[in-house]
């Protein structure tokens, strides 16, 4: 049982789960949560520690949230959505002041950052599964997220398949990919950096990073 919780969340989380993916296979896309070992792997690919503003999209029990929160900054905010209700419950239970667990989708993140008043994020983690939800949803969540990020921020999509990369690639460019075997199922990592905004003649930034950016742009794999 101990050795369970370590690995993919405590036996509520994976009930939750199952039976979550049992109502919705195609959003929920898993019948377990990520285990330690992907969180790990999340955590330090998607350079948490120096982040200030971070992003979780698709944060189902709170298993990501709890490791994220547990590497950030005491003085950075994470945004935590989840599009599932019964999942959004179990985000509401974690009691941190750096969270904002919000209950809604990933493609409104531009106006979710802005409700809350928060910067251009300089992470956003998500293991919202492109394969399975629609293609116009899915192209609408990763060019808000392609909008929105930060100049140098990084963005780290954990999937099974490759649709990611797949959908992605006009938007950030090749992605660097890793592979976390020791989660079941095993996953992909792909990620992104945006570029650093060019600094002005005058020695000003040309894209400040204290409101939520507008521009696309193409990002680089680091
Ligand atoms: C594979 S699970 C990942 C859950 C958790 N982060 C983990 O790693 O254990 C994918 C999650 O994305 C959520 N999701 C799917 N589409 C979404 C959307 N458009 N906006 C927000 N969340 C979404 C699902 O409800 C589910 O909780």
């Amino acid at each position: 049982m101990q050795r369970i919780a370590r690995r993919s969340g405590t036996m509520d989380d994976r009930i939750a789960f199952l039976r979550e993916f049992l109502r919705n296979p195609r959003q929920v896309a898993s019948i377990i949560p990520s285990s330690r070992f992907l969180e790990r792997r999340i955590v330090e690919l998607a350079g948490v520690r120096s982040a200030r503003t971070l992003v979780d999209l698709g944060a189902g029990t709170g298993g990501t949230t709890r490791a994220i929160l547990g590497a950030m900054s005491p003085r950075a905010k994470l945004l935590g959505i989840e599009i599932n209700q019964r999942f959004c419950q179990w985000l509401g239970r974690i009691e941190d002041p750096r969270l904002i667990a919000h209950c809604g989708s990933a493609h409104e993140l531009q106006g979710t950052l802005a409700l809350y008043g928060l910067p251009a994020p300089d992470v956003v983690i998500s293991g919202i599964p492109f394969s399975t939800i629609d293609r116009a949803t899915g192209l609408r969540i990763l060019e808000t997220i392609a909008a929105v990020l930060a100049p140098g921020g990084r963005f780290l999509a954990y999937q099974l398949s490759r649709q990611v990369e797949h959908l992605s690639r006009p938007l950030f460019g090749p992605a660097q990919v890793a592979v976390e075997l020791r989660n079941i199922p095993p996953l992909r990592l792909y990620r992104w950096e945006k570029p650093a905004a060019r600094v002005a003649p005058t020695g000003r930034s040309r894209r400040p990073d204290s409101t939520v950016a507008r521009q696309t742009s193409t990002m680089r794999p680091s």
